[in-house]
């Protein structure tokens, strides 16, 4: 019942019109941070979704505001069963009205969410006809006043689309119940239908809107009228990403010997289990065989002697070297609850925006990798070797943790993670390898107020760290609706973890953590 639908979507947006207009005077006067609304435009498979959910995690990840409102999903909610190509047939005037009602229905939802809340949103449809477009802009820019920018995918290569198919589209809902062959066939005639229509951004009678033409996956761009600061941050990114096949290992540097007693920060060597590690990474890597690999450290003497024997041209970064912890520096916890009682506090509270005193906050940090990020896109198959703060920023970009969740994630010593991109998303592969190390991982504490005593601010951060690992076997694969998956490996059962299943063994933990929150 498409019209019980549409009162129902429509409610959020009705309840407060007035609310809207406010806001949209306010939005006039506050030129520099108008809402953003980024649409997509391009036949199917054109990697739109790969595009849109990739630009809003980074944009997350820097601190901006992002959703992604897909059209397809209003489609899928709309109608339940689609039965084949003949609902894109561009003739077919009661399916063209249901495309329609449901393309209206997100562009409403979508600036709702900009009038309330958001800074950006990314309008995922193929938005292939000038009416479309149209629509889109004067909505946004008339009824909100909100800023708009146009992102076109246009891929000539038979070979692309075709393995886009296969791999993202084929495994569809709308495919659920049919072979996969059955699922490319129709998709390529989906792709006919649009093409009866399609119209590509015409730099002429559309040249007042901002844009971006994306051709061929970025063998070359098409950049129109950018709209601000905002704009120019997504065309840098736009123009930084790129699909061929890759892997980028990430790991903490070997133990060092400040790690043995617990002391933060510092620039300290290797221990010898830390020496150990290096060994049996270099050993690692070599036997993963890796084309063209490259390694970029830290700064820190540590990272530096990790990389040593890896046989691989290595870069240092000054961006990977750890959070600056300020007069925190050299403390243990232990000795921060006792002299510092009111910072580890305010810390425990907030941990992502907390800024040591001469020091920095998880926030700075994200800042600061913001270029190692970039570089990371625009590379193939690296290694990166880094520390406990700065990994968990790494993985906060590709597993899209919030500020909550991404400075306790757990990063254990002497484990590599590896990250290969799968459609969406990427799997991430933990590789405990076979050398002792201790745990520096602090939880957050169930008591986080400032009158709290030395002993609630370290005991749960002391039982967990002296708990000692036992053996685990089984290797585990996990997949999340977004594309991720997760797995463990274990390369030798020595190193391992405890017996509850609760408390876990670090990367056990870690990866329990990160299942829940990316379901
Ligand atoms: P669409 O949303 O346009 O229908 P998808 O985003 O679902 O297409 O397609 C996903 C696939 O697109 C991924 O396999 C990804 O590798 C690929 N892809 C990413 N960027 C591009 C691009 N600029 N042109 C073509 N394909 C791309
Ligand atoms: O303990 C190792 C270490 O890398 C310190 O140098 C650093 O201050 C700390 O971890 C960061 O972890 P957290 O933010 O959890 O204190
Ligand atoms: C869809 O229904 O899957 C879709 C992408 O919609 P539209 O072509 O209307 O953007």
């Amino acid at each position: 019942d498409i019209h019980a639908w549409r009162r129902h979507r429509s409610y959020t947006y009705q309840r407060n019109p007035l609310l809207f207009r406010r806001m949209s005077q306010a939005c006039r006067d506050r030129l520099v941070r108008t809402p953003t609304v980024i649409a997509m435009c391009g036949l199917p498979a054109r990697g739109k979704t790969y595009i849109s959910k990739k630009l809003a995690r980074y944009l997350q990840w820097i601190g901006i505001k992002t959703k992604v409102f897909n059209v397809g999903e209003y489609r899928r909610d709309a109608v339940k069963f689609y039965a084949d190509k003949d609902f894109f047939d561009p003739d077919n005037t009661e399916a063209v009205a249901v495309r329609n009602l449901c393309a209206q229905q997100a562009l409403e939802d979508m600036c709702n969410y900009l009038a309330y809340d958001g800074e950006v949103a990314i309008f995922d449809a193929t938005n292939t006809t000038r009416e479309r477009r149209q629509n889109i802009y004067e909505y946004c820019t008339q009824t909100f006043c909100f800023r708009v920018f146009f992102v076109e995918s246009i891929c000539d290569s038979s070979e692309i689309i075709e393995s886009n198919i296969r791999e993202v589209k084929s495994k569809s809902p709308d495919y659920k119940d049919v072979t996969a062959e059955e699922a490319v066939s129709d998709f390529l005639s989906r792709i006919q239908q649009y093409e009866r229509r399609y119209e590509t951004i015409n730099d002429k009678s559309e040249r007042n809107y901002s844009f971006i033409k994306i051709f061929n996956c970025g063998e070359r761009f098409l950049v129109h009228k950018i709209g601000g600061h905002m704009q120019s941050r997504v065309v840098y990114f736009l123009m930084n990403i790129h699909i061929l096949p890759r892997t980028i290992y990430l790991t903490r540097h070997g133990e060092s010997t400040l790690n043995q007693q617990y002391h933060l920060g510092g620039d300290p060597p290797l221990s010898t289990n830390g020496k150990l590690f290096a060994e049996a990474l270099a050993e690692y890597m070599a036997n993963e065989n890796i084309p063209d690999l490259i390694v970029w450290t830290s700064q820190m003497q540590r990272c530096v002697q990790t990389a040593a024997k890896i046989n691989a041209p290595k870069e240092q970064w000054k961006a990977l070297n750890e959070i600056n912890a300020g007069i925190c520096e050299g403390l243990t916890y232990m000795e921060m609850a006792e002299r510092f009682p009111d910072e580890l506090a305010a810390r425990d509270q907030s941990k992502f925006y907390y800024r040591y005193p001469g020091g920095e906050s998880y926030q700075d940090l994200v800042a600061r990798l913001e270029p190692v990020i970039m570089e990371l896109e625009r590379a193939e198959n690296v290694l990166v070797i880094c520390h406990q703060a700065v990994a968990r920023c790494i993985l906060g970009y590709f597993l899209n943790k919030d500020a909550d969740d991404l400075p306790y994630t757990e990063v254990p010593l002497h484990t590599i993670i590896k990250l290969t991109p799968v459609a969406y998303g990427c799997l991430m592969e933990c590789i405990p390898l076979p050398v002792e190390a201790v745990n520096t991982h602090r939880n957050k504490p169930t008591n986080c107020r400032r009158n709290r005593t030395v002993q609630d601010a370290v005991d749960e951060f002391l039982i967990e760290r002296d708990t000692k690992p036992v053996a685990r076997t089984k290797s585990e694969i996990f997949y999340n609706s977004s594309g991720t998956k997760i797995k463990t490996t274990h390369i030798d059962g020595s190193r391992l973890p405890r017996s509850d299943s609760t408390s876990g063994d670090p990367a056990l933990n870690n990866i329990c953590s990160l299942i829940q929150d990316l379901y």
